[in-house]
């Protein structure tokens, strides 16, 4: 089987022997996973592909579904051929007459960059609400064994601080009328649906918040931080922090987010949230960009990047912005023993960045090849 990069191919093999008591359980079923052309939803078809190329039970089947509003079609593109695999060009938003059934949901299907929902914020509010309504309906029609909403830490809006690191129980504190309400209350509504739907149907719904998750695959002209960092380091130019750089976010690499959903979805977890993440990497963005900066340096075999500051000419850029996000991961270690997060931050920075050199097809001193 062909992999989206080398850097996703090492990652996908590590999910299969890290999942290897977990896979089993989608064998001989149908996955439907929205927003598949995107970052997360992608590596979760290329995960489920790649186990069934091991021979290890009856092959899962893949609906991957996408509108491709932000996600590529060409991230799916070398899985098309392989025959398990369906693409349904769709917008959640309308509803959806699928014409097999489907035993198990993953709705990742939204607008996710601060940039881009606000220009398109009624797509981003009816993705979340209408798109979760549909599948909720799909969901309760046929049965299905389990159906994961993606959420978000953003319905946290900016924790007091004596909540951060932040609780699944944490009620938020979120403007409903702000320039990101679009998306944090459309997420909001989205887990009301879906807790709804557990408690008059019995739905086994499981809501995911994830925390910056990052990796191959995001694209580097949605502007959020780190695609907007590492542009400037395959770029050679100086990054430039639109704030003091003192807010912090706590970034999970991809593979140990996909491990914790994957485990999600397969167990009897239902009816609640699920804080998604990595609480061992809280960082300033100044201390990001200096370390997106090292890195790059090391792995490209050039002085590192300055890192500057200046003012954003985007008035509403840093409005209800919260200043700390770190996610508490009780529950995630609770329910899941067996899953920490594995991959730290330089060497998640290292793996994007050698997967941008692979995708770009830019050329690295050999002493610097890592
Ligand atoms: N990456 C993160 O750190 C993060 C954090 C919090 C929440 N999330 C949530 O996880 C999910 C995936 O995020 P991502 O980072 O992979 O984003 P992404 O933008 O890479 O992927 C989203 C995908 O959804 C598709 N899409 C958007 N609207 C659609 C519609 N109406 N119908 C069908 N497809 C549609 C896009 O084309 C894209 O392929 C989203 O729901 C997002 O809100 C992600």
């Amino acid at each position: 089987m062909q992999f989206y990069s080398r850097v996703v191919e090492n990652d996908v093999k590590a999910l299969l022997s890290d999942l290897v008591e977990v896979l089993p359980r989608f064998a001989g079923t149908t996955v439907l996973v929205t927003g598949a052309g995107g970052f997360l939803m992608s590596y979760i078809v290329e995960t489920l592909l790649a186990w069934n190329e091991t021979g290890s039970g009856d092959a899962c089947r893949v609906i991957a579904l996408d509108n491709f509003k932000t996600g590529v079609p060409e991230r799916l593109a070398h899985l098309e051929a392989l025959p398990n695999f369906r693409l349904v060009r769709h917008d959640i938003s309308d509803p959806l007459d699928l014409d097999e059934p489907v035993d198990w949901i993953v709705h990742g299907a939204s607008i996710a960059s601060p940039t881009v929902y606000r220009q398109y914020p009624l797509e981003t509010i009816s993705a979340n609400v209408d798109g979760t309504r549909h599948l909720l309906e799909l969901a309760r029609r046929s049965l299905t064994r389990g159906m994961i909403v993606m959420s978000t830490s953003e319905i946290y809006g900016d924790p007091h601080p004596d909540f951060i690191p932040t609780p699944e129980d944490y009620r938020g504190y979120v403007s409903c009328t702000g320039p990101r309400a679009c998306y944090d209350e459309s997420k909001r509504m989205a887990e009301t649906l879906a807790v709804t739907h557990h408690r008059l149907f019995g739905t086994p719904i499981k809501l995911v918040r994830p925390f910056n998750v990052y990796g191959p695959g995001l694209r580097l002209d949605d502007r959020r931080v780190l695609p907007d960092f590492m542009t400037c380091v395959l770029e050679d130019r100086p990054i430039e922090l639109l704030s003091d750089g003192a807010p912090t976010r706590s970034f999970c690499y991809v593979s140990d987010a996909i491990a914790l959903m994957m485990r999600t979805l397969a167990s009897d977890f239902a009816g609640d949230a699920i804080n998604t993440g990595n609480d061992e990497v809280e960082i300033s963005m100044r201390d990001l960009a200096e370390a997106v900066s090292r890195t790059g340096a090391s792995v490209l075999g050039r002085a590192p990047i300055a890192v500057r500051y200046q003012a954003s000419e985007d008035s509403d850029y840093l409005v209800d912005n919260p200043q700390r996000r770190c996610p508490d991961l009780s529950r995630a270690r609770h329910l899941f023993p067996d899953w920490s997060p594995k991959v730290g931050l330089e060497d998640g920075l290292s793996r994007l960045i050698q997967h941008l050199v692979e995708k770009n097809g830019i050329r690295i001193p050999v002493s610097a090849e890592v």
